[in-house]
């Protein structure tokens, strides 16, 4: 059985700063992304059965190759850029033989990236779609997108419209795809929407 927090401690050094900011967030990211899939599971009209070990796992080791950039910020001094964090962390799980969580590395930026955005925008990045494909994979880029790696907010929870208005940045497209996943795997449905 594998301990994410082992691995974390493999990349990262106990006490550092950067591994406070790895570790809390990826724990925010992984205890949101449980209660998304507990939503997608009772509220969907199919029931659907999220891998919950799977989801908890892939959350804590999303962004473990964040070391590998050039982040100064939050304590990263490698030599890629942060937007490679995604493909650093798919080939170095790869090599750990966790293929499925590795795949959540490289598709869990934003909405997902597609091969048109890497070649329209000139990119880092191989020009393919890193888009989540399954369930598990959707529901951890959903919970990412509601915590920053910021040392200043790491512990507060954005507001889903405000997710939306900052994906609507980056095209109607990634807005709408965000806007979907809210519906599916939010909270606002026990509540009266307004
Ligand atoms: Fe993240």
């Amino acid at each position: 059985m594998m301990n994410p927090s082992d691995l974390i401690k493999e990349y990262y050094r106990p006490g550092s700063r950067v591994y406070e900011i790895v570790l809390t967030h990826a724990r925010k990211v992984s205890r949101r992304a449980l209660e998304a899939a507990q939503q997608a599971a009772c509220l969907n009209p199919d029931p659907v059965f999220p891998d919950l070990v799977f989801i908890e796992e892939a959350a804590m080791l999303h962004d473990i190759a964040m070391f590998m950039t050039d982040m100064p910020k939050l304590g990263c001094y490698g030599m890629h850029p942060y937007i490679c964090h995604g493909i650093l962390g798919r080939r170095l799980l790869e090599e750990k033989g966790l293929k499925r969580h590795a795949l959540v590395c490289e598709r869990h930026i934003g909405t997902g990236i597609r091969a048109e955005d890497i070649r329209s925008q000139g990119l880092p990045l191989p020009v393919r779609d890193m888009v989540p494909l399954s369930l598990e994979e959707e529901i951890i880029a959903y919970a990412d997108k509601f915590f920053s790696k910021d040392p200043k907010y790491i512990f507060r929870e954005h507001r889903a419209e405000d997710i939306i208005r900052k994906m609507a940045q980056y095209g109607p497209d990634k807005a709408e795809t965000f806007r979907l996943w809210h519906k599916k795997f939010g909270k606002q449905q026990n509540t009266a929407e307004k």
